[in-house]
């Protein structure tokens, strides 16, 4: 291994470092509080109560939604994804979704789609990757009952005209999900204005929790739609032998993650008392001068919107027919330079942007921690490597 310092660019991946009060949280918990989540009485198990309760409440102050209840843990992204797509879906519904989601979103569609229990229609994007809510507004019609959009691209940072999007689509009475992945910490998420019904989110990512949290935003009564895809314990109305019917309780079966869940509080405190728009502003200016950098690379081709405005901390790029993995490799092992090369678990929308055959992309993706030395020097590294590949 190299001696320089890990620069680590892959924070659509998950973020890191975390602040230090995430480690320090999960540390406390580990070695001093150890109990699990609603199921105790003694002063541990409450403050751990007291704790997670905090953290659903901060999640819905974060996301505009009306209580914490509506806030349900799930272990990451996919899982919240697939509980609401498996949970609400019903044999004969059909589904309107997009060519940019992740696999996250595809493949449960996928396989309830191969299974004979409904119809997806996938709408396509342009060469930024992103969707026009026209395209969306001809693929709806009444038998539409869910609408799957990502607030933005994991592959371009495009963000998605998703209010525009849930408006059409409530106009045909249908629901609304949200894959909020690469949103959530990066910039303001509210529920009320993108009109989600249910928004799916990972904990690890933009809110700097540990790997295993994620969460599912339902909105008020939506619960009675949606079936739990896990039945069990939940310290909550033991005499009952069936799951209740109330939120969280009846999507939160078995114990919690819970040194993650402190984790992610911790997170989510540095992520609010900074500052989401100072969040979202560091990471623009960090992305757009790397874009800026990059553009007069001769050879290199840049994905994604050129306005930082119209995307997060994401940047894709391609150096001419040079494989991405192993650009990937040389900037790890020529300068410590972490990113992510191939397809991003986002097929549909490398084949939208052409990179499909070529093996995807090479994708930089800042956090609140990187620096403008650290871009300067994915630059630097990025000019070596196009000079020698594409010589
Ligand atoms: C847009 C999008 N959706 C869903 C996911 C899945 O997230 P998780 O890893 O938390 O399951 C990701 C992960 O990169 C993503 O980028």
């Amino acid at each position: 291994m190299s001696a320089s310092p890990r620069i680590y660019l892959d924070n659509a991946a998950t973020s890191w470092p975390k602040p230090e009060a995430v480690y320090a949280a999960v540390d406390r918990y580990q070695r001093e509080l150890g109990a699990p989540a609603g199921r105790g009485a003694y002063s541990e198990a409450l403050e751990v109560e007291r704790r997670l309760a905090a953290l659903r409440a901060a999640i819905a102050r974060l996301i505009g939604a009306q209580h914490g209840r509506q806030i349900v843990f799930t272990s990451n992204c996919t899982a919240a994804l697939n509980l609401a797509i498996h949970g609400l879906l019903r044999p004969g519904d059909r589904v309107v979704t997009t060519q940019v989601e992740h696999n996250s979103v595809l493949r449960p569609l996928g396989q309830l789609e191969d299974d004979g229990a409904i119809e997806v229609e996938r709408v396509g994007c342009d060469r930024s990757g992103v969707v026009d809510p026209d395209d969306i507004a001809r693929a709806l019609d009444k038998r539409t009952r869910l609408v799957v959009v990502s607030h933005a691209s994991n592959v371009t940072g495009a963000i998605q005209p998703v209010a525009e999007i849930a408006r059409l689509a409530h106009e045909h009475g249908a629901l609304v999900l949200v894959d909020a992945a690469q949103t959530t910490g990066h910039l303001s998420v509210d529920v009320g204005s993108l009109g989600a019904d249910l928004l799916a989110s990972a904990g690890h990512k933009g809110l700097l929790g540990p790997l295993g949290t994620g969460f599912l935003y339902i909105a008020r009564g939506l619960e009675a739609q949606i079936r739990s895809l896990q039945q069990g314990g939940t310290g909550t109305v033991s005499f009952q032998d069936r799951q209740p019917d109330t939120l969280p309780d009846k999507y939160e079966s078995g114990n919690l993650n819970v040194p993650g869940l402190v984790g992610l509080l911790a997170g989510l405190e540095y992520v609010t008392e900074r500052g989401i728009d100072d969040v979202a502003a560091h990471e623009r200016g960090l992305i757009g001068r790397l874009r800026a950098a990059l553009a007069d690379v001769p050879g290199l081709r840049l994905f994604g919107p050129t306005s930082a405005e119209q995307t997060v901390g994401v940047l894709s790029v391609a150096l001419g027919d040079f494989d991405p993995q192993e650009a990937a490799a040389l900037l790890d092992t020529t300068h410590r330079i972490q990113t992510r090369a191939g397809l991003h678990c986002a097929p549909l929308m490398h084949r939208a942007l052409g990179t499909f055959d070529a093996g995807g992309t090479l994708r930089f993706s800042v956090g609140p921690f990187n620096t403008v030395d650290q871009i300067d020097t994915a630059v630097g590294a990025m000019r070596e490597l196009a000079a020698a590949t594409l010589a």
